[in-house]
């Protein structure tokens, strides 16, 4: 059964290891992520082991979602669906009206999964990623009204 809770510092190693798992060049700044007290990262386990989180920064009533990360022994299996919809709920008692994100224009996954909820694009960001070989992917950046 999936359980979902608020993460500290304490979680990092295995929030990295899946980070790793899914990137080519995963974030190295994941502890100070977790240090500022504008983020929340919440994580998803399964019988104890931790198989996904999400990185959320709320500044006044609006969000962002930093990032989002499933092991990938675990994708399509509703996790990510799961960290969203407890993450919205909670930004919601806090007053927040509205989320963003930026998402890579070939992610289609992540696209999929915030138009589930319904994200929509309200803009683009020019050669916003850096690949592994020098080429940049645009960015779409994406709002949900949360009411
Ligand atoms: C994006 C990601 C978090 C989705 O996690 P997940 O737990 O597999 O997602 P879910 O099972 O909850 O699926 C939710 C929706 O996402 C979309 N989706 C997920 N995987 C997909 C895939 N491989 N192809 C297309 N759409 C996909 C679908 O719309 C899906 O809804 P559906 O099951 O009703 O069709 C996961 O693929 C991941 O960790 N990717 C690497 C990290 C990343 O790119 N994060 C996003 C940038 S912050």
């Amino acid at each position: 059964m999936l359980n979902i809770q608020r993460l500290d510092l304490n979680h990092i190693s295995w929030c990295l290891d899946i980070l790793t798992s899914n990137f080519d060049s995963p974030w190295k700044e994941l502890d100070t992520i977790f240090e500022n007290s504008a983020n929340r990262v919440y994580g998803a386990f399964i019988e104890g082991e931790g198989v996904g989180f999400i990185v959320i920064s709320t500044i006044l009533d609006e969000s962002e979602i930093l990032m989002c990360a499933v092991n990938p022994q675990y994708h399509k299996k509703g996790i990510a669906t799961d960290l969203v919809k407890h993450s919205l709920k909670d930004l919601k008692v806090l007053g927040v009206v509205a989320a963003f994100l930026e998402v890579d224009t070939h992610n289609l996954a992540a696209q999929g999964l915030y138009k589930k909820f319904g994200f929509e694009t309200v803009g683009q960001r020019k050669q916003y990623y850096r690949q592994p070989n020098g080429s940049y992917h645009d960015a779409i950046v994406m709002r949900l009204s949360i009411r």
